[in-house]
């Protein structure tokens, strides 16, 4: 396995002078050395970022003499005498050359909410500039060709088009000032963003992100980007079976016969445990596999040393035999009799179960009218986040400093410090800006290793994956397999719902138990159902180990769930969006855990939302069917979803900081980790209010373990409801202290003037003069603390009770059309409707709508990971810009009694619905089901094809 560049260490430097963004520069280097290395490591120009080194992601994008190239892909030698222009340029020449397009683009990204994580947005920016600079006025096809070869994960790339179509239409209207003039025209055009919300007007504002500018100007800071003077490589040696028997030979012989390694780590070297998890009566996860590797990629040693040298290591060297054995690759196979257990202690390989009962589902399912049933599969899907795992580790006297990309940073303090055999006070988690996790990062990647090698070698070092590491070696969706039957009255009335799944958990235990538990819970889809069945396991095998992935098993749930129900609506010849109107929850009844949610149970309105583009879009497309006289057939489908807010029946506290400063200013410390989804913005809007304080008073305090309080993980759609309730409480809290402060009554109103705090009581007005005041132990004029921990329920043996406290609703609608000749589907439209409680920032919101649509898209038509095989981005598929379809977002606001000032998560709920609407509209368009997801060609004319057989033949299909 080739996990890294490799330039060789001897190759000769010469030194190759070009320009960059507008300056001469000379750099000694490689000819053959990679501009992205160059620009970032040389020049130390990490806007520029990298995704794959390949060629297949676009993160790295930059001008060369005005045209996009991937700096990955051009050697540094063929520079000599070139301009090139990064990301830090397009801001730079704003200012210098009065050069407008990068700046508009800039703005027009913040305003319109593209850019999410931000690790694409570089890369997106220069091709866009590229775009603008040669037509002024480009449609959207131009827009979609332009940025066809930058892969973004998180936006659904409708923001990203938006912003560039209003750049250049903006650009049209006054002139273009070209790549090198001047229109003389200053900047009045309509992007520039909305006037700051007054004090407590910030909740349903479109604010732009408060960490949005440094993600377009290219100065964010991500796990690769900074990098201590010094510091060491880390670099891993994985294993390139499934399942292998290894011996190390002579190791200290290794370290000596390679100037410039300074040590190699393996299991014997952990101070402390050599084991970890999420969860911790779960934990299994060695650092360094011992004598036997469980998973094809897991460590087993790492190399530390000059970053040179160990990047140009031929892994061939490194003293290590492998026995290949066999492995389990299948559900099947690791349950089957006398199957090699993977773990001793977990008997049939079976690592968890889990159960929901309700009613009596035999009895109801005898006395239905109408009766369904299904099976489905779905394989692993890769996160493919654009920034892989990377971060940096020292040790500072008795501490470790980890600063990396992660979504959990107090969980990985405490497996640190457990790793390490030291308190958890001693170590410090930095957390960097994450470029994209959905799920995976909450996972331990870079961060062992780094500590282990910082911890005993007492130097800094840094660790980054590449693209293949990243993916063999990284959590994935678990692969499912679904079985179920349904039931309803001749009316259309669900009576039954009879589900079981099995779920590919891979080598180590991750999320696997939290997916067992939360997918019986949401496997009815947000339907009354009162008898109910649903069995879950979560299973071993020697693959890379499944973990959370947006949604944590429900989206697979989904897709078996929601097809279920188009069969069940169309054998009771009812519509199958007025059957889930039907069947939809209310207030009143009960969920299949029997919890009566009272209040803030918007489905019916969101698939109500939807009839009348159903009814109309339904009779587009029979017309489309009637006319055409080719192999292009139309169809639409429905699915509806539900999602519980925060962890399943389990504690799930944030606590949240804020600290009234001398200057009048507020420092907002915000444990939750932005992993995109505008968690640093919408907290704050939500404290604003709480407080009654402009939003620009607020300084950000971030994730940091040694400075900010545990705001949790950033998963399971969480942070806006946990870490912002407990926001909009500190908030509340720091109003009646400054009240009481001023000895004012807790109705007296406070004023946030230019220099300071005005209380006004009545007729009495108090003038605060901050400057003069003590401070207290965390250095504020006034700390206000508060901890919230969502209520809800344990469950019981049959899986009753409360698991959430509160529950996001949606429902999308797809439109689409297949070639019955390729086997290709294009999805012409999605129309999602979500029930946000309250929308908190509806920018943010429909960023967040729209990037689950493109996932579910992929997962539904493209994304399948085969361990193994397709360790890339060449191979693995990801919707790229002309692959997503218009995004129309309706938003619900049925307020939750729980929710800051009403809202819920949305980050999950997002992508459920969309993988089943589209399967279901691929039924509508061709009447077929497919048995396994994706819907990639290949299958779909195999059914296709089957069908026809069937038909002709009359013979079973199989
Ligand atoms: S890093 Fe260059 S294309 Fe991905
Ligand atoms: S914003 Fe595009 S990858 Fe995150």
């Amino acid at each position: 396995m080739r996990l890294t560049q490799q330039i060789p260490a001897n190759a000769s430097e010469k030194s190759i002078a070009f320009r960059v963004n507008g300056r001469s520069v000379s750099v000694a280097s490689s000819p053959w050395q990679r501009l992205s290395r160059v620009l970032r490591e040389d020049l130390g120009l990490t806007g520029t970022k990298v995704g794959c080194d390949a060629g297949d992601c676009g993160a790295c994008t930059v001008l060369l003499d005005g045209d996009p190239v991937c700096a990955c892909l051009v050697a540094a030698g063929q520079v000599e005498g070139c301009e090139v222009t990064t990301v830090e340029g397009l801001a730079a020449r704003i200012s210098s050359s009065g050069d407008f397009v990068g700046r508009r683009l800039q703005e027009s990204f913040l305003v319109h909410g593209a850019a999410q994580c931000g690790a694409c947005t570089p890369g997106m920016l220069v091709a866009a500039t590229a775009l603008l600079e040669q037509n002024s006025s480009p449609c959207e096809s131009d827009v979609m060709d332009a940025i066809g070869g930058v892969l973004c994960r998180c936006t659904g790339y409708r923001k990203i088009i938006a912003a560039i179509l209003d750049a250049g239409t903006i650009d049209a209207g006054v002139g273009n000032p070209g790549r090198n003039g001047n229109s003389g025209h200053k900047s009045t055009h309509p992007l520039e963003r909305t006037a700051s919300p007054n004090a407590g007007a910030a909740v349903g504002n479109r604010l732009v992100r408060l960490d949005g500018q440094r993600k377009v100007d290219g100065s964010e800071c991500f796990g690769a980007d900074e990098t201590p003077a010094e510091a060491l490589a880390v670099r891993a040696i994985r294993s390139p079976y499934h399942r292998a028997r290894f011996r190390f030979s002579d190791l200290s012989a290794f370290v000596r016969d390679h100037p410039g390694i300074e040590a190699v780590f393996t299991a014997k070297d952990v101070p402390g445990k050599n084991c970890y998890g999420v969860i911790g009566k779960f934990a299994d996860q060695p650092v360094f596999a011992e004598n036997e590797t469980r998973h094809r990629g897991e460590a087993v040693a790492v190399v530390v040393g000059a970053a040179a040298v160990v990047e140009s290591l031929e892994v061939a060297d490194f003293p290590v035999t492998w026995e290949e054995l066999p492995a389990i690759h299948d559900i099947d196979t690791a349950l089957g009799a006398g199957a090699q257990l993977i773990h001793d202690h977990r008997p049939e390989n079976i690592l968890v179960r889990g159960r929901v009962v309700r009613g009596d589902v035999d009895a109801a399912m005898a006395a239905a009218n109408v009766v369904a049933e299904g099976e489905y599969e779905t394989g692993f899907v890769e996160h493919a986040y654009i920034e892989p795992e990377a971060g940096f580790a020292r040790r500072v006297g008795d501490q470790i400093e980890v600063q990396a990309c992660t979504q959990s940073p107090y969980m990985d303090r405490s497996d640190i410090a457990a790793i390490l055999g030291i308190a958890p006070e001693q170590v410090r988690i930095i957390p960097t800006a994450v470029g994209g996790g959905f799920g995976s990062k909450l996972d331990l990647s870079v961060q062992p290793f780094l500590a282990i090698a910082a911890w005993h070698l007492g130097k800094p070092v840094r660790m980054v994956y590449s693209r293949t590491e990243s993916i063999v070696s990284t959590t994935k969706r678990h692969p499912a397999r679904m079985r179920l039957r349904g039931g309803c009255t001749k009316d259309g009335k669900l009576i039954a719902l009879d589900f079981a799944a099995d779920f590919n958990t891979g080598a180590y235990s991750s999320w696997g138990p939290t997916v067992s538990a939360r997918v019986p819970v949401h496997a009815s889809g947000p339907y009354y159902v009162p008898h109910y069945r649903a069995l879950t396991r979560a299973i071993h095998t020697n693959l890379v180990p499944a973990g959370a992935f947006r949604g944590f098993g429900v989206p697979q749930a989904a897709i078996a769930q929601e097809q279920l129900y188009d069969d069940l609506a169309g054998r009771a010849g009812i519509d199958r969006l007025e059957f889930r109107i039907l069947n939809a929850l209310d207030g009143s009844t009960p969920t299949v855990t029997g919890q009566v949610l009272g209040e803030g149970v918007g489905i019916r309105a969101c698939l109500e939302a939807l009839r009348p583009r159903w009814k109309s879009a339904r009779s587009e497309a029979a017309k489309f069917n009637l006319d055409t006289t080719g192999p292009l057939r139309r169809g639409v489908g429905v699915a509806g979803m539900w999602y519980g807010c925060g962890n399943t029946s389990l504690p799930n506290p944030s606590t949240m900081r804020i600290g009234l400063k001398r200057d009048g200013r507020i420092a907002l410390h915000q444990g939750a980790v932005d992993i995109g989804q505008g968690s640093n913005t919408i907290v704050t809007q939500i404290c604003a209010d709480a407080l009654g304080a402009p939003i620009e008073r607020f300084d950000l305090v971030s994730g940091d373990t040694a400075i900010t309080p545990d705001c949790g993980k950033t998963s399971a759609s969480r942070q806006t409801l946990v870490t912002g309730k407990a926001a909009q409480m500190a908030g509340e809290k720091l109003r009646s202290a400054i009240l009481k402060l001023a000895g004012a009554c807790k109705c007296g109103s406070v004023v946030w003037n230019d220099d300071g705090i005005t209380v006004r009581d009545g007729a009495e007005s108090h003038a605060l003069t901050l400057k003069d005041l003590p401070l207290d132990q965390h250095g504020y004029v006034i700390t206000s603390e508060a901890t919230f921990d969502p209520p809800t329920s344990p469950l019981d043996e049959n899986g009753q009770g409360s698991p959430y406290s509160v529950f996001g609703f949606g429902a999308h609608m797809a439109e689409i059309e297949v070639d019955t000749e390729l086997g290709t589907v294009r999805v012409l439209k999605v129309t999602a409707a979500h029930d946000v409680g309250r929308a908190i920032n509806p920018t943010l919101i429909e960023g967040q709508i729209e990037g689950g649509v493109a996932q579910g898209l992929g997962m539904a038509l493209m994304e399948e990971f085969f361990p193994g095989k397709g360790e890339n981005l060449h191979d693995y598929l990801i919707p790229s810009a002309g692959d997503i379809p218009p995004v129309e977002s309706i938003l619900i606001e049925d307020p939750s009694p729980i929710g800051p000032f009403g809202a819920k998560g949305i980050g999950e709920q997002a992508v459920i619905p969309t993988a089943p609407a589209i399967l279901n509209a691929l039924h509508d368009a061709i009447g077929i089901r497919l048995k396994k997801t994706p819907a990639t060609p290949d299958r779909v004319l195999a059914a296709i094809r089957s069908t026809a057989t069937h038909r002709q033949t009359g013979a079973p299909r199989g």
